[in-house]
């Protein structure tokens, strides 16, 4: 599968043709890609089952949570989400994942 990474403005920054299997999710795939091709690739998840929302990003044009989304077809392409503060590639920092991040450290 083709995995895009666009800019919040819809540049292709990045592309990735990684392996796919049935029933994967988007978040499968960016673990494939951080842990086969480019360990660099930003992106933010926690739970890995759709209950801390951390790991928002836009699925073809749709913001999503990347562990509950399926990946179908052959191509897709993800994008940061629109608001919080970009960081880098996938990685935004929004109200929900400053939380969680804030609980995990010890923080309120
Ligand atoms: S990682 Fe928690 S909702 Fe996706």
């Amino acid at each position: 599968m083709w995995v895009r990474i666009r800019d919040r403005a819809g540049a292709v920054v990045k592309s990735y043709d990684v392996a796919h299997e049935a029933g994967e999710s988007v978040m499968n795939l960016l673990d494939r890609i951080r842990g086969t091709i480019d360990p660099s690739l930003a992106y933010y998840a926690s739970c890995g089952t759709g209950k801390c929302g951390v790991c928002g990003v836009v699925v073809d044009g749709t913001p999503r949570l990347a562990c509950t989304c399926p990946a179908l077809g052959d191509e897709i392409d993800l994008a940061p989400l629109p608001s919080g503060e970009f960081v880098r590639d996938l990685l935004t920092i929004n109200p929900v994942n400053r939380r969680e991040a804030d609980h995990r450290d010890g923080g309120e």
